[in-house]
């Protein structure tokens, strides 16, 4: 499928993710005040699953959404250093979902550490989508427009 969509299809996609991505942030957040996932003392088995379930689906829906941005930002032929400044910023929140990921096998990690944070990376989701990926939706429409959809 991959290098055969349009950037109208990619457009719809990149929305739909980014409402995926709003969901698992609500989710995230809902966490907090779930009976089963106490701040202190040993994390317990239902919120080790809960959290751990959170995290992979995360992870999955940035390795997909980040794959599809580059895609679309090689499809208008974006500028070579903003294309680079972008993949750095993904990097960058992939490499903090990896550290969660590695958090979540530590067993002295607490369900209030690892709730952290993932609210910590929300926070740098939330400040990427208003920056960076503000000026790719600006290139994207600028793009979709000139093409005549
Ligand atoms: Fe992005
Ligand atoms: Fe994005």
């Amino acid at each position: 499928m991959a290098g055969t969509l349009t950037l109208f299809d990619l457009l719809s996609l990149l929305d739909a993710e980014h409402r995926q991505l709003d969901d698992l942030a609500v989710e995230a957040a809902a966490l907090f005040s779930e009976s089963s996932c106490h701040f202190s003392g040993e994390i317990s088995a239902p919120c080790r699953k809960k959290i751990s379930s959170l995290i992979g689906r995360t992870l999955t829906t940035c390795i997909a959404h980040f794959m599809h941005e580059h895609e679309a930002m090689h499809l208008i032929f974006a500028p070579r250093d903003y294309i680079d400044g972008h993949a750095d910023e993904h990097d960058a929140l992939l490499s903090q979902m990896r550290a969660l990921v590695e958090d979540m096998g530590n067993n002295g990690a607490t369900s209030y550490d690892l709730l952290q944070a993932i609210e910590t990376f929300n926070i740098a989701m939330h400040r990427h989508r208003n920056t960076t990926d503000a000026e790719l939706y600006r290139y994207l429409h600028i793009s979709q427009s000139s093409q005549g959809y």
